[in-house]
């Protein structure tokens, strides 16, 4: 009989040592974008009951949270605004005393070293719950354009220390950059969500911030799930518009997309891990169903293997722990 020919993977396989020596992937800290959604008023710590351990916190308790983060080695929070009162055209959101704006002034003041990265959208301030501003039931693209620049602005005066426009308005970094060159920001970095998906999977975020739409759905601006040369139009435009960084979102069904998207544009790819993506994890985990700590640092590392840079996660301070044991 012939001898059996065949290649011994396992070799590289063997033992923990060899393991870790030819491991390609490495999530890291630094890695990590945490979420805080801030919300106006008094000692309020509203749990969210479809994220687990994710709150709305009032200003004085930004404090307790930011301590925690920054001894987690966390580099950067990513705002998220809920005001006491919404208007048609989401004045809050370019208030220079908003609740993002004082949010970011607190953190830089006693965190001067952690990035504070401003969610630039208008559904959170809006009394109708889309990012744009609307007309007879239609969600005008150019009028949007100018609040969401007025809204970069003044959280750039307010401190923020990167721009990361999500609205999905065409545009929106052209007129962001333009915006922010002029107030004398040529510096402040725009992180844009170029490949922002039509998801239902920003489910139990629109708990969080208060922003599910009121009427119709985001399908006339977010993308259609099933494209993917779209996704690169998207990212094309935003380049030439002038984005520093390229947030692909969500994550985990879209982790094809993330590498196109890495394969074929030079800046820094930033993956989204967004809300309905953690309380499907942590409402498994909680039935004893998965083991949380190997599914939550498995799916982080497919997100940098997939090309992420960075990640923005809600599971950022448990991977922090994780990852420091
Ligand atoms: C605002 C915004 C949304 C998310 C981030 N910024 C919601 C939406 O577009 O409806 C979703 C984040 C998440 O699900 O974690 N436009």
């Amino acid at each position: 009989m012939n001898e059996l020919q065949f290649k011994r993977h396992r070799r590289l396989r063997s033992n923990a040592t060899i393991r870790a020596m030819v491991r390609e992937t490495h999530v890291k800290v630094e890695d990590f974008i945490y979420p805080i959604f801030v919300v106006e008023g008094e000692n309020i710590k509203n749990p969210i009951p479809s994220m687990p351990g994710v709150e709305q916190l009032s200003l004085d308790q930004l404090k307790t949270e930011m301590d925690e983060v920054v001894a987690l080695g966390i580099k950067s929070v990513l705002l998220f605004g809920i005001p006491l009162v919404k208007d048609a055209v989401g004045s809050e959101a370019y208030h220079d005393h908003g609740i993002v704006q004082e949010a970011t002034r607190l953190i830089k003041e006693g965190y001067p070293e952690v990035m504070v990265i401003a969610d630039t959208c208008l559904c959170e301030y809006t009394d109708h719950g889309h990012c744009g501003v609307i007309e007879e039931g239609k969600i005008l693209n150019d009028p949007s354009l100018d609040l969401l620049a007025r809204t970069a602005v003044s959280q750039a005066k307010a401190g923020a220390d990167i721009i990361a426009p999500s609205n999905m308005m065409d545009g929106f970094v052209a007129a962001i950059r333009k915006g922010l060159d002029e107030a004398g920001f040529e510096d402040i970095p725009i992180m844009s969500y170029a490949v922002k998906y039509a998801s239902a999977f920003y489910g139990p975020f629109r708990d969080a911030a208060g922003s599910a739409p009121q009427f119709g759905d985001r399908k006339s601006y977010q993308m259609d799930p099933a494209n993917r040369l779209e996704a690169l139009r998207e990212a094309q435009s935003d380049m030439e518009e002038g984005a520093d960084f390229i947030i692909v979102k969500p994550s985990l069904s879209y982790l094809d997309i993330m590498r196109d998207v890495k394969n074929e544009f030079n800046v820094p790819v930033v993956a989204y891990n967004v809300s309905g993506e953690y309380s499907m994890v942590k409402a498994a985990a909680q039935n004893g169903w998965i083991d949380e700590k190997t599914i939550v640092l498995e799916i982080l590392t497919s997100m940098k293997r997939a090309g992420a840079d960075l990640i923005m996660t809600y599971h950022a301070k448990d991977a922090a722990r994780w990852l420091a044991e």
